[in-house]
């Protein structure tokens, strides 16, 4: 595996591949892997002659009052990993090399962005789409993967790349969770053993008011009712963000149910914040 610091460096590879008409697949982190980015690089590298990932924490996506400074980095056993998986380039920029003295430029995705964690997490997007867009610029990827754990990043990242004409094609990978249903996150790290065990209630919430949708529930008031009470109920839930449903592209919360809705949650266990969702067909 090649491990590349060098944004220039990283384009001048990429190209090379290019040329020789090989794809790239092509997977952004911010490290502390687990099964759950795992599956997209299983994938990407199902799908493309060369496969890339980045590790990056990108200090311009946290809030001030975020984990920034305490989100976990293990950056030798991640280069383990990603050497197990047969991983071709490892791009591991710095600071000073993604936002060098005199940077000025963001990507605002308006509206998606204000909306659902948009809203407890002001300028989080921006950060997300401004360096994804560099990423995607310096690494030139044919396709690149994203979690559905993220859904409001994978919209968000979308919309962009069809807003700036970006080459890549993005492809959404389903969310990989442990066994009890909880989704595989890295701050996962935070959580004390008996948060561990309460935060699989946000998956059985979504999984109950799933079936109640598909059983005929179909107000958008009464189904957040629902969501409502059954994370009240988890007295180590400390605050519930949101808790509602929503239609799939526009983000809009849902009243009267149709075809395909997205069910989402964020809520908090102390300092913890979680967050997951699920696609519901009526
Ligand atoms: P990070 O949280 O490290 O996630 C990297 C990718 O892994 C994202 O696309 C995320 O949706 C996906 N992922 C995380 N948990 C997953 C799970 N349980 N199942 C499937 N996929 C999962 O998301 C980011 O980093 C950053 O915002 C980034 C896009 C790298 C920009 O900085």
């Amino acid at each position: 595996m090649e491990i590349i610091r060098i944004p220039r460096i990283m384009q001048d590879t990429s190209r090379g591949h290019l040329l020789r008409s090989r794809t790239i697949g092509f997977v952004p982190t911010m490290g502390a892997l687990h099964e759950g980015h795992l599956s997209l690089v299983r994938m990407a590298r199902e799908e493309n002659n060369v496969t890339a990932v980045s590790i990056y924490v990108n200090p311009t996506q946290f809030g001030p009052n975020e984990d920034l400074t305490k989100y976990p980095r293990q950056i030798d056993a991640d280069i383990e990993r990603l050497r197990e998986e047969a991983v071709d380039i490892l791009f591991l920029p710095d600071d000073s090399l993604m936002y060098p003295a005199g940077f000025a430029t963001e990507i605002e995705v308006k509206g998606l962005s204000e909306r659902m964690c948009g809203h407890f997490r002001p300028g989080h997007f921006r950060g997300v789409a401004t360096v994804v867009a560099k990423l995607l610029n310096i690494v030139r990827p044919t396709r690149a993967y994203f979690g559905q754990k993220d859904f409001q990043q994978t919209v968000i990242v979308r919309r962009m790349a069809k807003d700036l004409n970006l080459d890549a094609e993005i492809v959404i990978c389903p969310t990989i969770r442990e066994e009890d249903g909880l989704a595989l996150s890295s701050r996962n790290a935070y959580l004390q053993p008996h948060q561990r065990a309460a935060a699989a209630g946000l998956y059985k919430c979504l999984n109950n008011v799933s079936r109640e949708i598909k059983a005929g529930l179909h107000s958008g008031a009464r189904i957040r009712d629902r969501m409502e009470n059954m994370l009240g109920g988890e007295p180590l839930i400390s605050a519930i963000d949101y808790a509602s449903v929503y239609d799939p592209e526009t983000l809009d919360e849902v009243e009267d149910i149709t075809g395909e809705v997205l069910l989402a949650i964020a809520a908090r266990m102390g300092t913890t914040r979680l967050i997951d969702n699920m696609l519901v067909s009526v």
